[in-house]
């Protein structure tokens, strides 16, 4: 099968498509015929050379110190069962599913196994099935994140809720689940993302480019710093403070939130029933990782960047 392989970190071009040898199922995994992927923030963080050392830290035990431990690089799938193990029993063959297969990676490849079920780092649900695998890929890295913090705020139907960042992969996560939970939205983004961050139902959105932005700020009930610590402005500072008594602020950079099978059940329950959709800025084919990987480290894009896994004959 085709995959892309990582044998050393450093810049986009240490990524390269190579024949590799299709995996087998274990008893208690399934085999994914895999027709969507993404690269996301954490993917290309994971990549660099050039990491600050508690983040290189970090890395090594999660990944490997010198190199990757996995070659095949890739967290996010969608596509189809092709084969369960014989101790299978949630996933069928020929089941659409969609999730992430964590720190055993491998998801930039025609193939992957993973556990059904029981996984520190990964989960795997069925797909949405209003959704093509494209979309279904577009979902689990922001939907692990933002549904793990935005639990915290507890944010009832009615409260205020600001979302900081509201134009990335968390960000139009976060400002989506929030209107759906009820809350009043405040997104926050630069000028080129007020119209997409309106479209995803914030009922207010602030410029952060802006010098007058600061001025724009209410108290919320909920503050959801959904960029993290690397991405920073005055209006941001300012975002901390702009909170009712009781409430709360979260950062997506506080804490390592356990991906759960339920979250992706509950995102394809929400997107079923029209709540939710994908913010897609770019689709690469698999052939395309490292360009793909170069537009993500700009720190810009709207949404996700995905991934298409040809295998010649896509349904
Ligand atoms: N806790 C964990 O385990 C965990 C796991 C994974 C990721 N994370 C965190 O999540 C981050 C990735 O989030 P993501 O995937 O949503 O990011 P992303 O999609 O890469 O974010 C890109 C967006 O951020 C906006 N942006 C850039 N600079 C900004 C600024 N100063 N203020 C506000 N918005 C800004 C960009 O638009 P403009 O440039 O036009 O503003 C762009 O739309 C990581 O960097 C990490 O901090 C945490």
């Amino acid at each position: 099968m085709k995959a892309v392989v990582c044998t050393r970190y450093g810049p986009p071009e240490v990524l390269h498509l190579k024949e590799v040898e299709k995996p087998a199922p274990k008893n208690n995994e399934v085999l994914i015929k895999i027709y969507a992927s993404a690269v996301t923030a954490s993917d290309c963080l994971m990549r660099r050379s050039d990491l600050p050392i508690i983040m290189s830290l970090g890395r090594g035990l999660a990944a490997g110190f010198t190199k990757p431990r996995r070659p095949i690089w890739g967290a996010v799938v969608a596509g189809d069962v092709e084969a369960v193990g014989k101790d299978v029993k949630l996933f069928r063959e020929g089941d659409q599913v969609y999730g992430s297969t964590g720190l055993r990676l491998g998801a930039y490849a025609e193939y992957a196994c993973m556990p059904e079920a029981g996984m520190m780092t990964g989960c795997l649900a069925l797909k949405p099935a209003t959704m093509s695998y494209e979309e279904a890929a577009a979902v689990p890295y922001g939907a692990m994140i933002a549904l793990h913090f935005m639990n915290k705020g507890n944010i009832r139907s009615g409260q205020k809720v600001l979302v900081y960042g509201a134009s990335g992969a968390n960000g139009t996560t976060a400002v989506q689940l929030a209107k759906y939970l009820g809350a009043e939205v405040t997104g926050v983004c630069s000028t080129a993302n007020l119209e997409l961050v309106k479209s995803l139902g914030a009922d207010k959105v602030i410029d952060y480019t802006r010098e007058d932005s600061i001025s724009s700020l209410e108290l919320y009930d909920f503050v959801f710093d959904a960029v993290g610590r690397r991405k920073s402005s005055k209006l941001k500072v300012q975002c901390k403070e702009a909170l009712t008594e009781s409430g709360k602020y979260a950062s997506v950079d506080g804490g390592m939130p356990r991906p759960r099978a339920e979250y992706l059940v509950r995102m394809k329950q929400i997107i079923e029933e029209g709540h939710f959709r994908a913010v897609i800025d770019r689709c690469y084919p698999l052939e395309q990782i490292a360009e793909a990987h170069r537009y993500v480290d700009k720190g810009h894009k709207k949404g996700n960047v995905v991934i298409t896994v040809g295998h010649g004959n896509k349904p």
